[in-house]
């Protein structure tokens, strides 16, 4: 057996630890991550072998199944939340310019935020709409699978240091007042106010196993289906299509895409570059 053969084979032996690690884990714990991309698990999963010390995804699968500690810090390892406010500030530029315009004239407005992370995407959309003076008949839903991130989101609170960032971001989607206005500073926090709270709500869901809640004018899920193999994103899709009203609204990350899906011809354009588009049947 040549060394490359030999190389290949503790890849191969290693791939099948992974997925019997994965089936582990939803079997017992019934977390399912059997379809989230490989290359992002694979990561994943050797650096916390290392921090556990194990010299095997076996072994790292013994731990993970008989000390829960373990499976809580694979689970926050598998649910990255890079995230800030306003961010890709085009992409609320976007918003406010394609999409405001239109729902301005409904009775009602219904947004959900999927994978919202700690909230600062929804704390975002809060101050868009207040400013575009709709706050007050819409209701967001925020969900995200980690419970962690749903309490930090409830909160409002978000790092004083990351305002500089933030106020820029708000600055360049096209924000023209002071954003300070909406935070005070509280303990090395920059708390938001309560008013922008007042018709939000955050529970959990999973994408993998929960179903469609209720239909809603705007959905946002941007950033959550880059850690998904095509199968999931596909599932995802269709979730998201049968939660969408007719003519709704899907706004996606910007490295996230409808085309090559089940569902592109269902939707329309609005904003290629933005990954903003209109459900169209
Ligand atoms: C990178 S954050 C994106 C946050 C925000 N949407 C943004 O773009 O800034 C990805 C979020 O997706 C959530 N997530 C991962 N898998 C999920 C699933 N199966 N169901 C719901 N949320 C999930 C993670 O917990 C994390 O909070």
């Amino acid at each position: 057996m040549t060394i490359v053969d030999q190389e290949q084979d503790v890849t191969q032996l290693q791939n099948m630890e992974m997925e019997l690690l994965l089936e582990a884990i939803y079997r017992h714990y019934g977390y399912d991550f059997r379809n989230y991309s490989p290359p992002f698990l694979k990561r994943r999963i050797l650096n916390r072998m290392a921090a556990e010390k194990q010299r095997t995804v076996s072994g790292l699968q013994e731990k993970v199944l008989h000390n829960r500690l373990v499976m809580e810090r694979l689970f926050k390892d598998f649910s990255i939340n890079v995230t800030e406010m306003f961010r890709d500030p085009s992409f609320f530029e976007s918003l406010r310019e394609n999409v405001i315009p239109i729902v301005r004239d409904y009775p009602a407005i219904r947004i959900w935020h999927v994978g919202c992370g700690s909230g600062e995407e929804v704390y975002s959309m809060a101050i868009l709409l207040h400013e575009a003076g709709l706050l007050e008949k819409t209701r967001i839903y925020a969900t995200d699978i980690n419970q962690v991130n749903l309490e930090k989101a409830k909160q409002g609170s978000f790092p004083l240091e990351k305002m500089k960032l933030y106020t820029t971001n708000y600055i360049q989607s096209g924000g023209e007042r002071a954003f300070s206005e909406y935070y005070s500073v509280k303990n090395d926090g920059a708390c938001f106010s309560p008013f922008l709270k007042k018709n939000m709500v955050f529970f959990q869901h999973n994408l993998v196993t929960d179903q469609s809640f209720n239909e809603f004018h705007i959905i946002i899920c941007r950033n959550v289906m880059i850690y998904f193999n095509k199968t999931l994103q596909n599932h995802v899709h269709q979730l998201l299509y049968e939660s969408l009203f007719n003519s709704g609204f899907l706004g996606l990350g910007n490295r996230e895409e409808i085309r090559f899906t089940n569902y592109a011809e269902h939707y329309e354009v609005l904003h290629s570059a933005e990954k903003l588009y209109r459900k169209n049947k």
